[in-house]
């Protein structure tokens, strides 16, 4: 990968088409105040709730563990992790581990053999679900990225220089399907199981949906539309309620370039461009070797790309399926639950800066065993509008208030959105629904731009309700609950249940919401699920500087966060550099796995190459957890 974040790619790229006033943003932000105030305070939402208001809170999270069945731990700056007393950790699966016996000898130090790159666990593990089929444990796991100076040979210094090395690159991104088993020395891959499965960027895929055979979606190679080739960069997950596995298409648009300028020089359309891609990509060169990577010559191409994915775990031969009707932008995770009638809403944000948090409504039922087909397509794509006052609505995206058709709408959701005036946000990660509560959190990890420069659509990004802090180097988490408990409702009610910060470094509304302490310091609140016990899990993906306006908060982390209360606990520390990515739990509930992606040092071998993995935490009693 490129040696900048996706975002700050994007914007080097793709620099925005204008500035706000500095006037304006500034007089923006003094008119805050008031508001702010209350969402400090917690205010109305924190009756609702049903809790106390934070800053009673706030205090206990350093000296108790309230609801918390551990004892939060300190910040670090190491390259290892860190857990409670009494919880211990250890490797489940490595970047490079055979999944099958044939791969046994790959070795990643020696740069691995190209025949044997799809045989392994892939790199940079992102989104994870568990899934427990016919009592084998499983887990689909996301491979968002691959390093490029990693993975080929050293004196290319990360330039692919041939078919095999973009075709090598390739192969260890996408998803692992792997059947995992706890033994005396702990949980492993179990090898050849027949469930074991990697699908990457060439493996064969359907699409369906509106979208599907239009002519946007349509190739030389696949005249149809409804054929492509792999799934890219992919980052969140989600799980549906019949048992299958989403794999979440996020920055698609940095493994595209083009020959005919040779990156220099050609001009994106305004379609491209509101979705960063053009003649220039991260470096992974695919459009030199790999000539459907190249817009000169395959401009459609992209449009396949950008999807929400669903894999069978239970049959390593079914062709995994993209859902147009969950529309097309840089999704992060699909958060499905069910409306009081059964039908299917998936909550899902675009994470970019100033870009929208969406919502999908199946008009059909679902019913267990019952039929599944449309559910994740035949229905309407919504964009939220949060207004200050606490309420929202979602806006229906119809060709009646886009002026698009339906199967442009799913293609071009961003341009859509921005047609019915949805809320610019500070970039949206992951959407978690609570089980136990109709309440859906959704983290904004942080956005330099806010009340400083508008989105890739051109769309105002003004200091607003949900987004209260101009130019946000912190993040925040948004909650919402759908009226009358209804998650197909048109409208919500919303508080922000954290704002991170620094009460170290500043005095003002940087140092964060009243529940933030000198104790639970993080930055960049990333990956985020809530457990059957309501606990919010929240891993973060922010500077682990530990220095200045982040001083104090170390490596990247999860925590985890009391929904009533607002208390938030450190659970664990990250190995320096990376960031702490997916989170699920065997089906006994005695282990979480987590995923670590792009840590530092030797990282978890002690020697040699830094090597991202999935780890497995445990109780030292066995216990449940969470
Ligand atoms: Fe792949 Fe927005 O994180
Ligand atoms: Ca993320
Ligand atoms: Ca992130």
């Amino acid at each position: 990968m490129t040696d900048l974040s996706a975002d700050a790619w994007d914007e080097l790229h793709f620099p925005r088409p204008g500035e706000n006033g500095f006037d304006r943003v500034v007089e923006r932000a003094i008119s805050r105040r008031g508001f702010l105030g209350g969402v400090l305070a917690f205010g109305s939402g924190a009756a609702v709730m049903g809790g106390g208001a934070l800053t009673a809170t706030s205090a206990r999270a350093q000296t108790s563990a309230g609801r918390f069945p551990f004892v939060p731990i300190p910040t670090q700056t190491d390259a290892t992790v860190h857990v409670p007393a009494g919880y211990h950790w250890d490797v489940v699966a490595r970047w490079g581990d055979p999944l099958f016996s044939d791969a046994e000898s790959y070795d990643v130090a020696e740069g691995g053999p190209l025949a044997k790159s799809d045989r392994v666990f892939g790199e940079n593990t992102d989104g994870m679900e568990s899934f427990s089929i016919r009592g084998h444990q499983l887990i689909a796991v996301n491979h968002e990225h691959a390093n490029r100076r990693i993975n080929l040979p050293a004196a290319q210094r990360g330039t692919p220089s041939g078919v095999d090395d973009v075709r090598k690159l390739q192969n260890l991104q996408g998803v692992t399907v792997m059947e995992i088993a706890e033994g005396a020395t702990g949980w492993g891959v179990v090898r050849d199981s027949p469930f074991n499965r990697r699908i990457h960027h060439n493996t064969p895929t359907r699409v369906v949906g509106p979208a599907a055979g239009h002519p946007l979606m349509q190739t030389a190679a696949d005249p149809t539309g409804t054929r492509v080739l792999g799934t890219i960069n992919n980052c969140g997950s989600g799980k549906t309620p019949w048992g299958t596995y989403l794999t979440c298409e996020e920055n698609f648009n940095g493994y595209f370039g083009m020959t005919a300028s040779d990156g220099e020089t050609a001009v994106s359309t305004p379609e491209q461009a509101r979705y960063g891609i053009g003649a220039r990509d991260w470096g992974y060169h695919y459009y030199k070797w790999d000539p459907r990577f190249d817009l000169s010559t395959n401009p459609n191409e992209p449009n396949r790309f950008g999807w929400v994915v669903e894999i069978d775990p239970a049959d390593p031969h079914a062709m995994s399926v993209k859902h147009t009707g969950l529309g097309r932008f840089k999704h992060e995770n699909a958060e499905l639950t069910l409306a009081p009638d059964g039908r299917v809403v998936v909550y899902m944000g675009d994470d970019e800066r100033g870009e929208f948090l969406y919502r999908f409504v199946s008009h059909g039922i679902y019913t267990p065993g019952g039929p599944t087909e449309g559910l994740l397509d035949d229905g309407t794509l919504y964009a939220a509008r949060f207004n200050d006052d606490g309420t929202g609505e979602w806006l229906p995206l119809t060709p009646g208030t886009t002026g698009m058709d339906r199967a442009r709408i799913c293609i071009h959701s961003r341009i859509a959105a921005s047609a019915v005036g949805a809320t610019t946000m500070d970039r949206p990660e992951w959407v978690a629904v609570n089980p136990g509560a109709p309440e859906v959190y959704c983290s904004l990890t942080n956005n330099k731009n806010r009340g400083v420069k508008p989105n890739a659509g051109g769309d105002d990004t003004p200091v607003n309700g949900p987004n209260p802090r101009a130019a946000n180097r912190y993040g925040q988490i948004v909650r919402w609950r759908p009226r009358g408990g209804d998650h197909a409702a048109e409208g919500f009610d919303w508080d922000l249940y954290v704002m991170a910060g620094n009460p170290g470094v500043h005095r003002d509304a940087y140092a964060g919401s009243a529940n933030i302490n000198a104790g639970n310091l993080f930055n960049s609140p990333d990956g985020m699920t809530l457990d059957r016990n309501g606990r919010i899990w929240i891993r973060t993906d922010g500077k682990d500087s530990n220095r200045g306006d982040f001083a104090g908060m170390g490596n990247n982390q999860m925590l985890a966060g009391d929904p009533v209360t607002g208390e938030i606990a450190r659970f664990l520390t990250g190995p320096k550099g990376c960031e702490v990515t997916g989170l699920t739990w065997s089906a006994d509930r005695r282990t979480m796995f987590l995923g670590i992606q792009h840590p530092g040092g030797s990282w978890p071998d002690g020697s040699g190459l830094p090597r991202s993995s999935v780890i497995a935490i445990k109780r030292d009693d066995n216990g449940p957890i969470g």
